[in-house]
Order: structure tokens, then sequence, then C-alpha cells
């Protein structure tokens, strides 16, 4: 990376992150386990919507559909991104999801595939996903590429919603070792080449996939205070298309970089706003750079173009966390707008733990663990945003994706702050 380069790169900063805390605007209640998970045989989390080119969310015959990364319910909760398959599930009223299957069949690309995001386009579905490791492999790898299914299409009536093959598979992008960096050259904990994010710029019909990556900093750079710091460079990635065709990419320049604050800025997305480009990233609190403290949680910029300048929401990133006495209890969020309000999803991971560390849970029988893990959707978050400002004003129920015309319940005058909720006795939590 060049030093002009990392000048016009927008940054999350340490002085940004900094000023991480749970607040009462950033901290959502806490989640109990919905009445019926959505597919029991399964464990579901990272999930996205099929949508049109423009980022609404399609409807067809009046259904709308979601895929899941998924793994059978039996398994260790921790051993399911070594199976991970994607699965679709569609609803009329976006409450009850019916579960529709694995999306590929067939050999994919990668021996596992993580998340992506899906078009509808024409007719046709691109379900764009993270190819991890390689078909066949003897021993797990953790090589990422960005690749896409295509050519599905989709059926529906009245009884249900069909997608049909076959998907054609392709890799679309590996990283270039210069912008993004390769396997071989991560000196960090994860490495990251993953999350591909469709999306069109209202501005101007041009169009790109966003994911998650990792700058390279070459050992001793002295880019951070301290050297140990240089692996925390996690970034936002950015690849348009030339033609507009959805299988045809171009590496750019990051969009983003948290370079000695974090290393993982997981599912970038954008939503558009009153001209306002709002930049989303899912992220842990093991993943901060030494010296900052962040939760697990959802963190946004926003900025007046695509390219930025990107501002920290609410001055250090922070837009949705968990509680603190149920730190792991949601992850993996996805916003998107709906009428004057945002709404979030994401799944619903750890609860129960009293206290306990991931690391602990590890440890524990494997009943246990599975008791611990959620592994379904979780409540849909209400935020109200305005600027760079943002604040979470109530839930929704587990997997509430609204139909675009439907109004939702008023809010209560004022939401009970966290601390408050907290203390009306969240017993086993
Ligand atoms: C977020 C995530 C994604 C990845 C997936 C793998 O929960 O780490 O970045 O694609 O999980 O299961």
């Amino acid at each position: 990376m060049t030093p002009e380069r990392r000048e016009r790169t927008p940054r999350w900063t340490r002085e940004h992150a900094s000023r991480i805390e749970r607040t009462d605007e950033t901290v959502a209640p806490i989640i109990y386990p919905p009445r019926e998970a959505v597919a029991p045989d399964v464990h579901g989390w990272d999930t996205w919507f099929l949508r049109e080119r423009d980022g609404s969310i399609a409807s067809i015959g009046g259904w709308r559909v979601i895929f899941s990364l998924t793994a059978p319910a039996d398994l260790l909760p921790g051993k399911r991104h070594d199976v991970a398959e994607i699965r679709y599930f569609y609803s009329r009223e976006g409450e009850t999801w019916h579960d529709g299957g694995p999306v590929f069949e067939g050999e994919t690309r990668g021996s596992r595939q993580w998340a992506g995001s899906a078009l509808l386009d024409d007719g046709e579905v691109y379900v764009f996903y993270t190819a991890s490791g390689r078909v066949g492999e003897a021993d797990l790898t953790y090589e990422q590429r960005l690749a896409v299914g295509f050519g599905g299409t989709v059926e529906a009536d009245d009884s249900g919603l069909d997608i049909e093959g076959p998907f054609e598979h392709e890799v679309l992008l590996e990283p270039d070792g210069e912008r993004y960096e390769r396997e071989e050259q991560y000196r960090g904990m994860i490495y990251t080449f993953r999350d591909p994010w469709f999306f069109e710029d209202p501005a101007d019909g041009e169009t790109y996939l966003l994911f998650e990556a990792n700058t390279p900093v070459p050992e001793g750079e002295g880019v951070c205070e301290d050297p140990v710091w240089e692996e925390f460079n996690g970034s936002v990635g950015i690849a348009r298309s030339p033609t507009g065709d959805p299988t045809d990419w171009e590496l750019c320049d990051p969009l983003l970089e948290g370079i000695c604050v974090n290393q993982e800025l997981e599912r970038p997305h954008v939503v558009v706003r009153d001209g306002r480009y709002y930049l989303f990233i899912s992220s842990h609190d093991h993943t901060f750079a030494p010296g900052l403290e962040g939760p697990d949680g959802l963190y946004g910029f926003v900025a007046d173009s695509l390219r930025g300048e990107y501002r920290p929401l609410n001055g250090s990133g922070l837009v949705l966390t968990n509680p603190a006495n149920a730190p792991y209890q949601a992850y993996s969020w996805i916003a998107f707008p709906h009428r004057e309000e945002l709404l979030v999803s994401g799944f619903f991971n750890y609860y129960d733990l009293g206290g306990l560390t991931l690391d602990d849970v590890a440890t524990l029988s494997p009943d246990e663990q599975l008791a611990k893990f959620g592994g379904t959707l979780a409540p849909t978050v209400r935020i109200a945003f305005d600027g760079d400002r943002t604040r979470i004003t109530g839930t929704l129920s587990h997997g509430r994706i609204p139909l675009e015309s439907e109004e939702l319940p008023a809010l209560p005058e004022e939401r009970l702050s966290h601390r408050e909720e907290t203390r009306q006795g969240y017993g086993g939590y």
C-alpha cells in the first residue's frame, strides 16, 4: 500500500474508536428465544435478502426471499463455519419463513460457502457468496474468494416459491496482494476476503461489489505507534463492474480502512437516504487492536457520496450492540431502510451465558454448548436516524421483515433505558 493511497482512503481511526461506549441509543433490548425456530433441523446465522438492482427487497408473487448460512442443528455451534451451506426461506407477511432447502445442488466453489448477497435481475437469480477453501480439500483451508452462482430462476404461486437451478458457478475476485491481502501475507488472527455485497449507486447507476478484506501493511512499517497493531488491518473492499454485468468485476481501492483499529470489518453494506451513504459493518470485541475496547456490534459511517469521506456515526461508529449482561446475544447485522426508519436484522447468537466468554463456552459439554446457541433469526431492531446520529427505538418480532407498505406500530413515548430494562429482571441472562 502506498503512503498516498493511505492518505486518500477514509479511515476508522483510533481516536474515533476510543469514543465507543454502550449508551441508551446504541444498546438493543435483551433477546429471549423465539417460540419456534425458523427451521428446527438447522442452525442459521448470517442472513441476506433477495434484492432488486436498486437495493429494494424483491417480491415475487407476493413472496420475499431470504438466504441464510446453515448447518445441521446437532452440530456443535463452533463447528458450523466448516460446513456452512446456503439455504433459502420465503415468506409473504415477512414473519413466518418457510424453508425452501439448499439453494445449490452439486458442486459449488469452495469447500463450504460463507456469507454473501443476492440479486434478482431480469428474472435471473445471482447468489454472491464467499468460496472458502477449495473443493475436495483433505484438510480445511481458510483461503477466501468471492464467487457467484447464477442462472437460477424463481417460480412462485399461492402455495409457495421455488428457486430452481442449474446454477453456474464462477470465482469473481481474488485478492491482488497490494490493495487486498492474500492469505499468505496475513499475520493476524482471522484472515478475511469475503462477504460480497451487490450495490448499485443511485447517483449514477454504477454497479459495485463491497466486501470485507485486510489491507497489507508490511511488517515494521511503523503505521501504528506499536508495530503489533499493524495486524489490525481490516478494510471494506470494493470492486466495480465496468459493464454493469453482475459477473464482471475489477478491484478498486478500499472504501474504508480500520488499520490500527480492528481486524474484521464484516459484511459491509450500504443504505442510501436523502443523498447520504450509510456504510455498515459488524465487528467483534476480540478483533479490536490493543488499547481499544468495543463490543460485538453494528458499526456505521456516513458520507455524501459512495467513496467518502466517511464520518463515524455517533462519533465512534457504534450503532447497535448487545446489553452488557448478554454481550453475545446477536451478531452479523444487516440494516435496511423502512419508510423513515432503519431496521436491522441479525441472528440470535449465544445467550444465557451467565458471564462466560465465548472461549469458556467452547469448554462446555456439547449439550450445554447447543443449549446456549440461538441459531435462528433475532428480533428486528428499529432505529431512528438523522444525519450522523442514530437511536434504537424498539424491536419487532424475531425475523420480522415488514412489507414496504406496512406502517409499523407507533413508538412508545420513550423506550426504557437499557439499564432500566436490565434492572427489571432478565433473570437467567
Ligand atoms: C460473520 C461471518 C462472515 C462469514 C461467516 C462465516 O458472522 O464471520 O463474515 O462469511 O460468518 O460463517
